[in-house]
């Protein structure tokens, strides 16, 4: 447990640099390891010595650097425009290509991409009331926050329980007069699987709708490993009717955190992505993302991260990280009871208990205490409650302990037996609406199932079966309040 007694942000009296930089790390040490190659969600890690030094000193020098004028820093709008043109290469854009006039943005992050991708179409609309996007139960939730946040109306198209893939005929059926905006992942977060782009672009072009390529996950990694020979379908604007694209440079490119990429195939498409205003008295604005003030930080360490790795290191990475996933695939099918939901196209390892003797849950959580972070999924429409493993250049080198400790945490699950909550309080998950939520019944929640303040929790495995068991609105629901719960001031 860390003691934060003492450590209010304000003290009376300033402290000195070691010692805030002693306590940040004190803080630090309940946290899950970000390097190592033993977390499989949240973090990307190439394991590249050196790298992270060099993304300090790039970050240092720019992060004061403000975004917000690209006239007054202009060594910023170099760095973005160097990003944007080299994302926009490695998809298949940019001189000699068949989308010659890619143009594009750095964001914050994937979630601000999409929501921007979903705005420029929206707004390219303004003849619609009621505009809609098309996107598949796949497709990352951040699609549903910028529906929610932008007013959209969100068209969910099933994907098949095998293939873990929209129909290309159900995309189409979903496309409606007022559809702004159609959506295909490569791949998806979930299952690592990469959707029909080609045919859902085609039905979206017919329709005369642009469609957006989420590409946040593997838009750095598709690339290279289609170099090194594996079969990637096409999924960039190689592609006919792909409008627009997203690619995180946080994610596989391995910069530090707070960098991602939107791409338009031209500069009409990304128009209404920008907002101006001058009906005030101060400066007149112009954003072309979100965010007015922006840090230089990131871009900086990201320009600086792709320089120094290039295409020859992203090429290394990639391969070795394609081996580390057939190494986890291989680890997963060896133990009785698990099976792949898909095979691995991409650097996402994803599986399922067939067994009712073995608890994904408690396999997660046994698997936690033996020092390996993975991450669950929870059953939803049709499909299987899953585990699911990001995997990173950082990870190759561990593949060889995780095969026995996947064998060994799985034969403690089934040693433990499976969560059993009592059948009053799965009744009470299955039928409660959110409205009927009291405070009371959130906090004894909370309480029982160790989720109050604090570190986090070690063992998850019974509030995972609870929220399983849940409602999809109540599950939401209950998130919100148990996260309200932990986001409370300190003084
Ligand atoms: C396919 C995909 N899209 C969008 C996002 C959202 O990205 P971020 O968490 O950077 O907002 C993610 C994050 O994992 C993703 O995998």
């Amino acid at each position: 447990m860390t003691d934060t007694a003492g450590m209010g942000a304000l003290p009376v009296e300033g402290v000195s640099a070691a010692r805030v930089l002693d306590e940040i790390r004190a803080l630090r040490a309940a946290d899950r390891p970000t390097h190592g190659g033993r977390l499989f969600a949240y973090v990307y890690d190439p394991g590249v010595a050196g790298l992270d030094e060099l993304a300090q000193a790039a970050y240092a020098e720019s992060a004061h650097v403000n975004g917000l004028d690209p006239t007054a820093f202009p060594s910023l709008l170099a760095m973005e425009n160097a990003l944007v043109g080299a994302a926009a290469r490695l998809l298949g854009g940019g001189p000699g290509t068949s989308a010659p006039d890619v143009v594009g943005s750095v964001t914050s992050g994937g979630t601000e991409s999409l929501i921007l991708a979903v705005k420029a179409a929206r707004d390219a609309r303004p003849d619609l009331a009621e505009p809609r996007i098309v996107v598949p139960v796949s497709g990352h939730a951040a699609f549903a926050k910028a529906a929610h946040y932008l007013r959209v109306a969100l068209d969910s198209v099933p994907v098949d329980p095998v293939t873990l893939r929209p129909a290309v005929a159900d995309v189409a059926a979903a496309i409606r007069p007022e559809t702004v905006l159609v959506v295909a992942s490569a791949p998806s977060y979930a299952h690592g699987v990469i959707d029909p782009v080609a045919e859902i672009a085609a039905v979206a072009a017919a329709a005369g709708v642009r469609c957006h390529v989420d590409a946040c996950f593997g838009g750095w990694t598709l690339p290279w490993l289609r170099r090194l020979g594996a079969p990637v379908p096409p999924f960039d604007f190689a592609v006919p009717g792909v409008t627009s694209m997203s690619v995180d440079l946080h994610k596989y490119a391995y910069a530090p955190k707070g960098v991602s990429v939107l791409l338009h195939r031209d500069p009409g498409l990304r128009a209404p992505q920008f907002f101006a205003y001058g009906d005030w008295p101060g400066y007149t604005m112009v954003n072309p993302v979100i965010a007015s003030t922006r840090s230089g930080g990131p871009i900086a360490a990201a320009y600086a991260t792709l320089r120094h790795l290039g295409e020859d290191g992203y090429l290394r990475l990639a391969a070795v990280t394609r081996d580390a996933v057939a190494g986890l695939a291989d680890a997963v099918r060896a133990v009785d009871g698990l099976r792949l939901l898909a095979e691995p196209e991409s650097t996402v390892v994803c599986f399922t208990a067939d067994d009712p003797e073995l608890d994904l849950f408690v396999l997660v959580d046994e698997l936690t205490a033996r020092g390996w972070h993975t991450q669950p999924q929870l059953a939803y429409a049709g499909l299987p409650a899953s585990v699911h493993l990001t995997v990173t250049a950082a990870v190759a080198p561990r593949v060889a302990e995780f095969g026995p400790a996947l064998a060994e945490g799985a034969a403690a699950a089934r040693a433990a037996g499976p969560v059993v909550l009592p059948p009053e309080l799965l009744a009470l998950a299955g039928s409660l609406t959110p409205e009927a939520l009291t405070p009371d019944l959130i906090a004894g929640l909370a309480a029982g199932l160790g989720l109050g303040a604090g570190p986090a929790p070690g063992r998850m495995a019974a509030a995972n079966t609870l929220l399983q068991a849940a409602p999809v609105r109540l599950r939401e629901r209950l998130l919100v309040e148990f996260v309200g719960l932990l986001q409370r001031p300190t003084w």
